[in-house]
């Protein structure tokens, strides 16, 4: 997958692209991540990308110009890629928007700064709004991490152990059972015996019973969707 990454702060990237499995999966060229500053798209000397807002209020607002320009230029490298915004009023991400985007083979992702970005470059150049969640942060870099971990962790040959994804949190619409490991005792407390009898379909059993459990104490929206009661009767 080749992702474009637009950003006023591109530095903020550096650790997370040079660890871990996305360093792997650059160095593989399972995956290519570049950078496009949009404040090199504004006009100089100041290269000024925001501005006061029309209609008044606290805060700056994103410029238009730079933010088009940057993004048709970034369509010039990646021209089948999808534009995403990042953004608090975005459709919340899932674990199943992240399978869908993980089969694209192209990205572009746009991270806002200060109130957010006018209103017209989003309607000429961007294809979806995602959200991270229902919280402020200070600009889209970090929901683009975000995004980009858990898309690129689903696409094959990132991950070492592929089998995991299969049976992990929201794959079947629960959350997963607790894990253990060695010590089997520590600080007094055991491991469930069913972990260390060696009876794989009984372990199987009660692996989806605690994912049951779990998802109802903690996740009560996600238990009361049909599609799990039903697994769970
Ligand atoms: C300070 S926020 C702007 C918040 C905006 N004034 C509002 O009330 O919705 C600046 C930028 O951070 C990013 N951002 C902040 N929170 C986010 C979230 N929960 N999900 C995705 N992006 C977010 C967006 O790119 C946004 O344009």
């Amino acid at each position: 997958m080749k992702i474009e990454i637009l950003t006023i702060f591109p530095e903020i990237f550096s650790g997370f692209l040079s660890s871990s499995l996305i360093k792997k999966g650059i160095q593989k060229e399972d995956l290519s991540i570049s950078f496009t500053n949009f404040r090199s798209f504004a006009e100089p000397p100041h290269n000024k990308v925001d501005d006061t807002p029309y209609g008044g209020g606290a805060g700056m607002v994103m410029k238009p110009e730079p933010i088009v320009a940057a993004i048709e230029s970034a369509k010039k490298k990646l021209p089948d890629a999808k534009v995403i915004l990042l953004s608090p009023s975005g459709e919340p991400f899932t674990q199943h928007k992240a399978k869908k985007l993980s089969s694209l083979p192209e990205l572009i992702l746009l991270c806002g700064r200060y109130e957010g970005i006018d209103q017209r470059a989003i309607d000429l150049v961007v294809d979806e709004e995602i959200s991270i969640g229902d919280y402020v942060l200070m600009g889209g870099e970090i929901p683009a991490m975000a995004l980009i971990e858990a898309v690129t962790r689903l696409i094959p040959g990132i991950l070492g152990n592929e089998e995991s994804i299969l049976h992990e949190s929201f794959a079947d619409g629960l959350l997963e059972a607790p894990h253990y490991t060695r010590p089997a005792e520590f600080r007094g407390a055991g491991v469930p015996e069913v972990l260390l009898s060696g009876d794989h379909k009984e372990i199987k059993l009660w692996r989806a019973e605690q994912g049951l459990k779990l998802t109802q104490s903690r996740r009560p929206d996600l238990y009361s969707k049909k599609d799990v009661q039903k697994k769970g009767s």
